[in-house]
């Protein structure tokens, strides 16, 4: 795992855009694995400035999104299909055929996960996988003792991300569905680069966890200890529980300008 630690978030946002906006430039038809929710707002914003400004180029790149709830139309202001078009898609130029987010209104949610998981596969695989974590530790909405070998399946959210998502929904609980569907911690390991962000003092168990307790499915995220290739993108406030950050500071401050953005 990588460790970076900047100042503030957007800091943090801005140096995860490089890497994703590196491999957009070096493989035109990547496929990029993204998440919703507070923490790739900025990571997304950047992005769109890199379109209007430098001509980042969308035209041909695919996606793939962790997970949406079960029984909120697309349409619905707080359905993750919602938030991606509004934050991203719709100010960039990607191809709606080229973007994929889980169905959370299919009549047959299984037989919706396989196609999911096969459409991965026939797009060649997930280069980038954007990351979230949630205060519990899941990454998508793999909630804790998720299997590591899972799929794309329905889940059902703990009540703690039920609480914490409440801020999306007008601060009700009761409107938040417990039941969701979201790509498996096998699916997000199979991809060939994960990245995840993370910013808050609310992340920093979390994170301390996920990057230097031990790997167990109590903490989902702590999987990533086991990826080839996973970046950790945090601000002070998120690494502040982290033994090793004078040494991951250190590391990353003292990278060669060829390293810089990979
Ligand atoms: C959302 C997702 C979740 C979030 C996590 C953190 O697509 O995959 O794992 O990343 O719940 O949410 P925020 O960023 O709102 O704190």
């Amino acid at each position: 795992m990588e460790i970076i630690i900047r100042q503030d978030a957007d800091a943090a946002s801005h140096a995860a855009a490089r890497v994703v906006a590196r491999l957009v430039r070096e493989k035109p038809n990547a496929v990029i694995g993204l998440a919703t929710g507070s923490t790739p707002l900025m990571l997304y914003r950047e992005l769109v400035r890199m379109h209007k400004d430098d001509g980042l180029d969308f035209g041909e790149i695919s996606t793939f999104n962790l997970d949406e709830y079960v029984g909120l139309e697309k349409e619905h202001q707080q359905s993750y299909h919602s938030f991606m078009w509004e934050n991203l898609f719709s100010q960039i130029n990607i191809k709606p055929e080229n973007v994929h987010i889980p169905d959370g209104m299919a009549a047959d949610i299984p037989a919706s996960c396989a196609v999911y998981e096969q459409a991965v596969i026939d797009a060649g695989g997930i280069d980038l996988q954007v990351l979230g974590i949630g205060s519990d530790g899941h990454i998508g909405f793999n909630e804790p003792t998720s299997s590591f070998a899972s799929r794309t399946r329905i889940k059902t959210l703990t009540q703690q991300t039920v609480a914490d998502n409440a801020r999306f929904f007008d601060g009700d609980e009761s409107k938040v569905p417990p039941p969701c569907i979201t790509m498996g911690i096998g699916t997000i390991m199979d991809a060939r680069m994960n990245l995840m962000l993370a910013f808050g003092e609310g992340k920093a168990d979390a994170i301390a966890a996920t990057v230097e307790g031990p790997v167990a499915a109590i903490m989902p995220a702590s999987i990533l200890q086991h990826h080839p290739s996973a970046k950790v993108f945090i601000d002070e406030p998120a690494a502040s529980k982290l033994q090793l950050a004078d040494y991951y500071r250190w590391v990353y401050d003292g990278k060669p300008e060829w390293q810089a953005d990979a």
